[in-house]
């Protein structure tokens, strides 16, 4: 089971509580993040976006929000993003949909970052839904994928609609088999240290805030 709509629309109208008028605002990718861009349109807060894929920039447009780079943003005051596996410590496991490298690159830009998740993101260790994904230079594939086995992972080509999966960047997204991360910051270290990959999915010690969407309708706030 996962948070349903109803659900999420609820943790966006939540977010909004954190949001200040005049605020430049990191724009995430995926249904939790949608549902926070959403809310914001209809708030009529006055704000302005900074996109992390082309569907956020999309949707942020459709609802009025104001476009910027982050090269005009410069700094970002709150980053509110959706993640796929959330562990005690609020490390993170993001990229199920393909934006990882601009999502962390807004994240970094950003004084505060805000995770917005259902329930069922919350996991005892990080890898416990199966996968990391790896933005990957496609030039480099063979040799990132010879290493990421040597590293224990099972990495495969994301494919959508039958054709390989192209990022917003150009590049290709590996998703890597995993079983048990012994430690995850070792284990980013070396994945960034292969040549050709570009980022992965592991966003350590980087989210402050985490409002999760219980089963039960509730809201839990959790704090780094
Ligand atoms: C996009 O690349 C991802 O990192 C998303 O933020 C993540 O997959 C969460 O998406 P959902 O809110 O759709 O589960």
């Amino acid at each position: 089971m996962a948070a349903d709509d109803a659900s999420l629309e609820a943790l966006g109208e939540y977010a909004l509580r954190l949001v200040k008028p005049g605020h430049t605002i990191g724009l995430g990718t995926g249904r939790a993040a949608s549902a926070f861009i959403r809310a914001l349109g209809a708030s009529g807060i006055k704000v302005r976006g900074v996109p992390t894929s082309t569907p956020a920039e999309e949707l942020g447009r459709s609802v009025g929000i104001p476009i910027v780079t982050l090269a005009e943003a410069g700094k970002i005051d709150t980053d509110f993003d959706g993640a796929d596996e959330v562990d005690p410590r609020l490390n993170l496991i993001k990229g199920y949909g393909g934006a990882l490298v601009r999502e962390k690159i807004v994240a970094a830009s950003s004084r505060r970052f805000v995770v917005l998740v259902g329930y069922e993101k919350m996991v005892k260790r990080l890898g416990d839904r199966g996968s990391i994904p790896v933005e990957v230079v496609p030039f480099g594939v063979p040799l990132v994928t010879a290493k990421l086995k040597a590293l224990g992972l099972k990495p495969r080509v994301r494919e959508s609609d039958g054709k390989q999966f192209i990022t917003d960047n150009g590049n290709v997204i590996l998703d890597c088999a995993v079983k048990k991360i012994a430690s995850p910051a070792r284990l980013d270290r070396e994945l960034l240290a292969i040549p050709g990959v570009v980022g992965t999915g592991l966003f350590i010690a980087m989210a402050d805030v985490v409002l999760v969407a219980e089963a039960s309708g509730k809201i839990r706030v959790l704090k780094r």
